[in-house]
């Protein structure tokens, strides 16, 4: 939630005490540089005692509820048949309204067995845009994503409402030139992750149904994000102003034919479920689920992180919830602008998103901008974010490395962890950086994985310029922090 003061400006304003905390350490830069050195460059490999503030993702990182906490002590576990199973189908039911429910251990894996029960060498699978893991599992069953975004979502300094629209145009062309026996299903992304957490809107959602609906094709939410869409809807939507964030997510599922998420981002445990209404659909991948999972009731999941998941669930339908990181992320990228550092816009739902084609101009996208710019930010600042660009993208298969549409560096901020003045620092360490952005270089991988390289890769400055921004920063700021 915001508040506005008296002054007229607006704050992000907790709703909520903080009981329980988790002491940080900031290291002075030098030992900063030596980390990220020992880490190949990349953020990834990063030990956690290292960090200052930890904004490499939202995800599994969010601070749990005291009802949350209650909840997992009373869990039962139950191989088959558990209790705690049941309570999490009664919060599937109430806030999804769907009958069926398979809890997965997390949400790449409700990706694997989407991709094994409907993917089929040769098939298409249309989506807003893709999410990392979500197009690995795809392409590794054979299918092809495509990306059907509106000409707005790549435009980093946009004020578009729904970056995260489908363009039905493209869509109606790619059904007809693939053949619609030849599309697995249509993936809409509750806010597209990877170019900047933009939402869409229910009357797009709504108009991709009935477009493909008559073909037969059925249509997927992924929900990791789906409390800060529906956010989004009822902020940016005509109609939606006075519409509870239950209803905005109910009536979103009754247009889907399917939702899998991450439970891990909106729902703030560590998990991930598929739920439908379709039989047809949950007994295809059901018998997918002890192979790859565990048993029906369990998915892989803990007991514990079950009981947590049903009451996050309920939980992300409170406006203060659905909207702790939202209005944290506006908070934060609005510091930014004042400051001139470019960031994307409108602000999204899980990060800010820092242009790095825009900050480092003269570093080439071969060179790995983003990831250039999260190992400077770190060395500048203590705090970890994710590169979000070509190195996020894995080689095509002649081996050629993959331009990303964009070059992003994400600063994530968990829901309910961080506050204003880790957000105040954090731009300000920015803008230090975006005036010393002439001493940043690019980076070269010297050990890269196959898949997901991001993940593990390692990387080393083209020059010393690790050392140079270190330099820098201690006549400025000295040997200290
Ligand atoms: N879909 C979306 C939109 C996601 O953001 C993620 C994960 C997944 C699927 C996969 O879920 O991690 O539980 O297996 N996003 C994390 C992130 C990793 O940092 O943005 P998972």
């Amino acid at each position: 939630m915001s508040i506005r003061l008296s002054d007229g400006t607006e704050i992000p304003i907790e709703m909520h005490k903080v009981r329980i905390v988790q002491k940080t350490r900031l290291a002075p830069a030098r030992e900063r540089l030596k980390a990220i050195e020992e880490a190949g460059y990349n953020t990834f490999l990063l030990r956690s005692r290292d960090l200052f503030l930890d904004m490499l993702t939202d995800s599994g990182t969010n601070a749990m509820s005291d009802n949350q906490q209650a909840a997992m002590m009373q869990s039962d576990d139950a191989y088959a048949g558990s209790e705690s199973f049941y309570r999490l189908l009664d919060s599937v039911r109430e806030i999804f309204g769907y009958e069926y429910l398979l809890p997965v251990h997390q949400g790449r894996a409700a990706e694997h067995l989407l991709a094994k029960t409907f993917v089929k060498p040769g098939d298409v699978i249309p989506m807003n845009y893709h999410f990392t893991t979500t197009k690995a599992h795809f392409n590794l069953a054979g299918g092809k994503v495509l990306e059907l975004y509106g000409p707005e979502a790549l435009n980093t300094q946009s004020s578009h409402p729904f970056k995260g629209n489908m363009d039905l145009d493209r869509l109606r062309e790619a059904i007809t030139q693939a053949g619609p026996s030849n599309v697995s299903f249509v993936r809409m992304e509750a806010t597209t992750n990877l170019i900047g957490g933009q939402p869409f809107s229910m009357e797009n959602l709504r108009q991709v149904k009935a477009l493909v609906e008559p073909l037969g094709i059925f249509l997927v939410v992924d929900g990791s994000l789906i409390s800060e869409n529906a956010y989004f809807i009822r902020q940016r939507e005509a109609g939606y102003e006075n519409t509870s964030i239950r209803d905005i997510i109910r009536e979103m599922m009754s247009i889907a034919d399917l939702c899998y998420l991450s439970g891990r981002k909106s729902c703030s445990v560590r998990g991930g479920l598929i739920a439908t209404n379709r039989k047809d659909l949950h007994d295809a991948i059901r018998p997918w689920l002890p192979v790859y999972e565990g048993f029906f009731t369990y998915g892989g999941m803990s007991s514990k992180e079950i009981e947590a998941m049903a009451v996050g669930i309920r939980e992300m339908t409170d406006l203060e919830v659905a909207g702790s990181s939202a209005d944290a992320v506006k908070y934060f990228v609005g510091l930014l602008l004042q400051k001139g550092v470019p960031v994307v816009t409108p602000a999204g739902g899980l990060a800010c998103h820092v242009d790095a084609m825009r900050f480092i101009d003269h570093v080439p996208q071969s060179e790995y901008p983003a990831g250039a710019l999260a190992a400077a930010f770190f060395i500048a600042s203590g705090a970890r974010g994710m590169e979000r660009g070509s190195v996020s993208m894995d080689r095509d298969e002649e081996g050629r490395d993959v331009p990303s549409d964009l070059e992003l560096l994400r600063l994530a901020v968990p829901r309910r962890v961080y506050t204003m003045s880790h957000f105040q620092y954090a731009a300000d360490r920015l803008q230090w950086l975006y005036n010393h952005r002439r001493l940043i270089g690019g980076l070269e991988f010297y050990e890269e994985p196959p898949v997901l390289r991001f993940f593990a890769g390692r990387m080393k400055t083209k020059g010393d310029w690790g050392t140079a921004l270190t330099e820098a920063f201690e006549e400025d700021f000295g040997t200290g922090c």
